[in-house]
């Protein structure tokens, strides 16, 4: 049996791929402005400067989108935690340098722009959004991955899975959150955005593919650790409990989206099921991973659904 590839021989090994993704990348991406997609014809002072403060009757915006909103800017509002994870983990030699780069400067640019949409438009208390995010970025965000993880591959191959899914999420939760918006205006700042998360997903889920087909056991066993362990985007944000149930419940984010437009397309890509390059450890790691998800399909996500529909049946008669 041979050993396991550490995480310098995975990346030099890998290099040549990241090369090819990033150009690839820098020949589909468009580059966009925040400032363009931001009506600032109806922004106005704040009391400080002799305006009006925040009122919740000041915006169109329903509770669910404003949740939605919330939940999203604060994921986008984590990034430096993001990139310390990718950063520490790509390394930043060579093409993966100038990925990371590359990666963080196109996701600052969502915060920037949802940030100021909904300071103009009074779309959410911005006092309550500072607050959230002073706390949400204080706890930053962490894979949990530790110094024997960094050597033994497994960090990389965990931060690469994880933001393989992670950066689907974020798509269909920015473009289901412009459709609940009701304003067209937010729709297509947000379509942007999720346009953006599309190929970030594309280059993570190239290069996973990559360590699939590099190191079939090592990888398997990351994919398998982050599918059985994902959380909604934000969770252990401020509210995210209420957020994360409004967004749910009202289709931006709900666990049979996540199966079934997140999970199984990427996993399908890897052709996971498919695939004869396991030995008998990656087999096992996939079986399990098998049950997983059909226990999510047949039990988990069922019940949810059950209660949701009770519990949306029950606000309809209290109307
Ligand atoms: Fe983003
Ligand atoms: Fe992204």
């Amino acid at each position: 049996m041979t050993r396991d590839l550490t995480q310098r021989e995975i990346l030099t090994d890998l290099e040549p791929i990241a090369e090819e993704s990033v150009h690839r990348h820098l020949s589909m991406t468009k580059d966009w402005h925040p400032h363009d997609y931001v009506p600032w014809d109806e922004g106005r002072n704040f009391a400080a400067l002799g305006g009006v403060d925040w009122e919740p009757g000041q915006s169109e915006l329903s509770e669910v989108a404003k949740a939605a909103m919330i939940t999203n800017l604060l994921t986008e509002d984590n990034l430096p935690s993001y990139h310390r994870e990718i950063a520490e983990n790509f390394s930043r030699d060579g093409a993966w340098g100038t990925w990371v780069g590359r990666w963080t400067a196109e996701e600052m640019r969502h915060s920037t722009v949802i940030r100021d949409y909904l300071v103009v438009t009074r779309g959410v208390d911005p006092v309550a959004l500072e607050q959230a995010r002073m706390v949400h970025m204080t706890n930053g965000f962490s894979s949990g991955a530790t110094a024997d993880d960094v050597d033994s591959g497994a960090g990389f191959l965990h931060s690469v899975a994880y933001v393989s899914f992670q950066e689907l999420a974020t798509r269909v939760t920015h473009r289901n959150t412009g459709r609940v918006c009701n304003d067209p205006i937010a729709d297509k700042m947000l379509q942007r955005i999720a346009a953006d998360e599309n190929l970030h997903m594309i280059f993570y889920r190239t290069m996973c593919g990559a360590a699939l087909d590099l190191v079939p056991d090592q990888a398997i066993e990351a994919v398998a650790t982050i599918v059985h362990n994902f959380r909604m985007p934000g969770a252990g944000m401020p509210n995210f409990r209420r957020n994360g149930v409004l967004m749910a419940k009202h289709g931006v984010y709900d666990l049979r989206q996540h199966l079934e437009e997140v999970l199984q397309p990427v996993l399908r890509q890897w052709n996971i099921f498919d695939r004869n390059d396991f030995s008998a450890r990656g087999e096992q790691v996939r079986e399990r991973l098998a049950a997983y998800l059909t226990d999510l399909e047949q039990v988990k996500i069922p019940r949810f659904e059950e209660q949701r529909d009770r519990a949306l049946a029950r606000e309809r008669t209290r109307r």
